[in-house]
This record gives structure tokens, sequence and C-alpha cells, in this order.
């Protein structure tokens, strides 16, 4: 039997390209990376990628097409900004080749793949949403199962120095594109995402936290089953990802309402769920588990779509 592989290229040769370059090099699955495309000539990215032996390139989007093996590419990551996506995806869509898009432009449908994967194998473009959204998706979905999400808040708190200039200029597309998804993909009536940059030094973990207004009188252990099994999901693939304490819960009635701004009095159960993401290292130190999250989805998404891809080519050869 041969083992089929599945050339990737990657756009972007900052923090997020440079990290998914080294996880899917030091990995033994389908995927090979047949390109590291940026536009910085000098960029730390492409220099360990091209020590790496991977074919590079300072063009860009056209230099990448400009390779000659582009025609083998079968899948191409956008790790740039939400901006340059954009203008990526409207150059490479009519050569037909996919993308999976790591910024969050919202070009194509939400992604987090222990909630939706599989909807979306054959999507000509994909979003892996934010690293916040792949933090904290999942635990609203968890909590969807045994009850109505009224309202979801998650705050996400990354360090400083993980966060490159693309991530600072997508600070409002962070925003957006999380609360987005928190209700399309995590199930929940009304989202929202606030990010926190903190500049201190030593610099922190990657956390965060996720309350769920639930109405009603949920089943608290069914909540907290559901919450538990959902983060040995995502540790699965992202190993540092870990509930920092229990789920908590607590109870608001008619005599005792919690106050929202937008929408008034609340009665039924906050839940609270605590994360922290230690990362690999494979590019920033142990603390920027922002990349991980992000890096370990996308390669977990793109291994499942080279998966599918070769098992239909081989269905209707
Ligand atoms: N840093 C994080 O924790 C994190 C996590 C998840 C998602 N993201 C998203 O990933 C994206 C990148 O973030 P980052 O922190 O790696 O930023 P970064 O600034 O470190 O990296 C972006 C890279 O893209 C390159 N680039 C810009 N325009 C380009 C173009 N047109 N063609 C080729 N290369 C181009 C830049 O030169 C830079 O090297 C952002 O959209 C951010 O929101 C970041």
């Amino acid at each position: 039997m041969t083992t089929q592989t599945f050339p990737v290229a990657i756009i972007g040769s900052g923090n997020i390209g440079t990290d998914l370059v080294i996880k899917i090099l030091r990995s033994d699955g389908p995927l090979r990376v047949a390109a590291m495309v940026g536009i910085d000539p000098n960029s730390d990215g492409l220099a360990r990628a091209s020590r790496m032996g991977v074919p590079t390139t300072a063009d860009g989007v056209e230099g990448l097409m400009g390779l000659p093996h582009f025609g083998d590419i079968r899948l191409v990551f956008d790790a740039t900004s939400a901006g340059a996506h954009h203008a990526n995806w409207a150059t490479l869509q009519p050569t037909g080749v996919r993308m999976l898009d790591l910024t969050p432009a919202s070009v194509g449908p939400y992604c987090v793949p222990v909630v939706n994967l599989d909807e979306h194998l054959d999507a000509p473009n994909l979003n892996m949403v934010t690293c916040g959204g792949q933090a904290t998706v999942p635990i609203v979905s968890a909590v969807s199962q045994c009850g109505i999400v009224s309202y979801a808040e998650i705050v996400s708190s990354i360090s400083s120095k993980s966060a490159g200039p693309g991530t600072r200029a997508n600070i409002d597309e962070f925003t957006e594109t999380t609360s987005a998804a928190l209700e399309t993909v995590g199930g929940a009536l009304r989202g929202k995402a606030v990010m926190i940059l903190n500049p201190a030094d030593p610099p922190i973990l990657m956390r965060n936290t996720v309350y769920c207004l639930v109405d009603g009188d949920p089943d608290h252990s069914a909540i907290e089953r559901a919450v538990t099994e959902m983060v040995d999901r995502v540790n699965a693939y992202v190993p540092g990802y870990r509930l920092k304490q229990r789920v908590q819960f607590e109870t608001f009635s008619v005599g005792n309402p919690l106050y929202i701004p937008e929408t008034g009095k609340f009665t039924g159960t906050r839940v609270t769920a605590m994360l922290e993401v230690t990362g690999a290292a494979h590019y920033l130190p142990s603390y920027a588990g922002n990349l991980d999250i992000m890096t370990s989805a996308a390669k977990a998404t793109a291994e499942r779509i080279a998966a599918h891809s070769i098992e239909t080519a081989g269905a209707t050869a």
C-alpha cells in the first residue's frame, strides 16, 4: 500500500505561519510543506523554513503561483491578516486551490474541528475562527447540549509578545468573528468576545474564561460531564489545553436576577469554565498556547481534509 501525501503551502511567515510549518514538519501525517510564502525577505520565518528544506518565496501569492510545482499544491493555509486574506483569496480562488484561513477574515464557513469539521470537508475556503474561538467555542457547544445558552461571553488573555503585527491589526475582526462563531458553531443565542493583550514579563500563559447563561435549572452534573469530555477531545490535538479548575455554577432566581445591560434581567444558571493553554514551544516558548490552539486545529483540519480527499479520489478512480 502506498502512503499518499498532500502538498500544502503556508502564506505568512510570522508567528502563526512559522509555528504551523514547524508543527507539520515534525508530524508524520499526510501533509507535506511544499512552500512557505512571505513578503519580507528578511523574516525569521522564511529563513527557518529555508533551513528546514522548505521552498520559500518572498514575493507573496504571485511568488507562490510562480513556483514550478504550484500545480501540485492541494491546500493553502493563510496566516497573514484578515485584509491580506481577502486579496490572497481573490487571486487564488480562480486556480481552484482550497484555502484554510487562520485569520479572522470570515470568508468561508467557521470550522472548530471537534464541533463541525465533518460538515465542511469540501468547502473551498474554510475559516478557523480565532485562537480564542478555538479555545472556547467547544465549551459553549458542550453546554448547549445540556440547555438553552441564551448568552455566551468569553475573555481570552494572551501575552503581548505572542501577538504579531497581523494579530494586532485584527483585534476588531477577532471580536466580531469569535462572537459570531459562539453563536453559529457554539449554539449560543447571543455571543460576545473580549481579547486582552497582556504585556506582563515574564509572559503569561494563554487563559480563557467562558461564561454561559443557561435558561432555567439545567442538570449541573450533565454540564460538567459534557464540558470535561469536550476538554478531553480538544486536548487530543492540543495537549496543553486544560480546565484550570472545576466548572462553576451560580443560580439566579426571580427574587435575585442577574442584570445584563443589553437584555435586562436574567433568571437561570451561569456556568463558568476557566481554561489554560500551554504551548508546545515549537516556535515561541510555551507561554504562547494561543499559537498552538490555532495551528493544531488547522493542522488537524487539513489532515482530515487530506484523508477525505484521498479517499474520495480513490473511490472515483
Ligand atoms: N498570534 C496569535 O496568537 C494568533 C492566533 C490565532 C490567529 N491569529 C491570526 O493569524 C494572523 C497572523 O498573526 P501573527 O501573530 O502570526 O502575525 P505576524 O504579523 O507575526 O505574521 C503575519 C505575517 O504575514 C506576512 N504577510 C502580510 N501580508 C502578506 C501577504 N500579502 N503575503 C504574504 N505574507 C504576508 C507578514 O510579513 C508577517 O510575516 C492574524 O490574522 C491573526 O489574527 C493569530
